[in-house]
């Protein structure tokens, strides 16, 4: 079945940038939020940076405009029913990202095939939700998603290999490098990256350095784009407990144990740069502070 029409359920940090990619690899894209507010915050964000790609002449003005064009928001379910592919990208919890799904497997024809942009949870747990667990993979992409080259492409025991290898040869055809993970909590990146981010709030909590010693040593000793808590801030605290959670329950190791000062950042709603507070202060989002705790 050739992939025409593209559904992206989540406007968010990542949907957003997924529904981008997508209208820009050529794909009819609807993109699903829960309010109209939310839909326009999405989709701004998506015309600023296609604004910024024709600024820099990366793109014509006219290619701007036809990725545009292939771009629809929505609040309604019911506009995702079309679509050949449709990729979640909600929130990171188990019982929000099974009640879509059961809802999309219903309106949905059964050749359309769903995807989960899931950091940690399994795809087997979210898929298992549907009457069709074979065709049913794991699109994991990266934030930022136009920047991020790669798309880890995930199977179950139960993903169909044509299924499989049609996803493949989509994450290509949206100019992304596939590696092949099988379905295991955290996949590649998750599972090496997410210790290493929580032990740079151990480093934190325990001293070790300030919030910027600790961001610059990793950039400047180690060649990292981002310092650990520049990262964390990045991806969204909020985003990253819930993972953690999921990786510990897995896994049972220390290494996956959300500290307190991580769990009292979340419930204090300072979750990140999107936040415009978490390790950093973005009341100047040019010039970032160190928070002092
Ligand atoms: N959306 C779209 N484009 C963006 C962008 C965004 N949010 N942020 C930056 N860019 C573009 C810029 O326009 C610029 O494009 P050109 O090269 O065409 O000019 C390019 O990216 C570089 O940007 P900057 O020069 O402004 O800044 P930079 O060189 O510091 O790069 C960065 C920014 C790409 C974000 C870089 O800092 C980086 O790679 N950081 C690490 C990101 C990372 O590790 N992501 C993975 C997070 S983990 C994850 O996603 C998985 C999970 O499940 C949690
Ligand atoms: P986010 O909080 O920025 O966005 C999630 C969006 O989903 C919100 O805008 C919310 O309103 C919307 N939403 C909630 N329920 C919905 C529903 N039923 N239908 C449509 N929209 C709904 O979160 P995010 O960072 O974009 O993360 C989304 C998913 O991607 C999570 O599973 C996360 O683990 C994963 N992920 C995140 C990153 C990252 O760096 N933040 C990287 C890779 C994967």
């Amino acid at each position: 079945m050739a992939i025409q029409r593209v559904g992206v359920a989540g406007c968010g940090l990542m949907g957003s940038g997924i529904a981008q990619v997508s209208a820009a690899a050529g794909f009819e894209t609807v993109v699903r939020e829960v309010s109209a507010e939310l839909v326009e915050k999405g989709l701004k964000g998506i015309e600023k940076n296609l604004n910024c790609l024709a600024e820099k002449g990366t793109i014509t003005d006219a290619v701007r405009g036809e990725i545009r064009a292939r771009l629809k928001g929505t609040t309604a379910i019911e506009d995702l029913k079309n679509c050949d592919l449709v990729i979640e990208a909600i929130v990171e919890k188990l019982p929000a990202k099974r009640e879509l799904f059961g809802a999309l497997d219903v309106l949905c024809p059964p050749p359309t095939i769903f995807a989960s942009n899931t950091s940690s949870l399994t795809i087997t747990e979210i898929s298992a939700a549907t009457k069709r667990p074979q065709r049913f993979v794991g699109l994991h992409f990266f934030n930022p998603v136009p920047v991020m080259k790669l798309v880890e492409v995930v199977r179950t025991i139960a993903t169909d290999a044509a299924v499989y290898e049609e996803m493949v040869a989509f994450g290509a055809k949206l100019g992304k490098t596939v590696v092949r993970a099988h379905d295991s909590t955290g996949f590649i990146v998750n599972r090496l990256l997410v210790p290493y981010l929580l032990d740079a709030i151990r480093a934190l909590e325990e001293g070790v350095g300030s919030i910027e010693d600790i961001d610059n040593s990793m950039k400047l000793g180690c060649g990292h784009p981002m310092g650990p808590l520049t990262l964390l801030d990045f991806v969204g605290l909020d985003t990253t407990y819930y993972i953690s959670q999921i990786m510990f329950e897995e896994f049972k190791e220390l290494r996956f144990v959300a500290q307190q000062l991580l769990k009292g950042m979340v419930l204090a709603g300072w979750n990140g740069c999107k936040a415009g507070r978490g390790f950093y202060d973005y009341s100047d989002p040019q010039n970032p502070k160190a928070m002092k705790f």
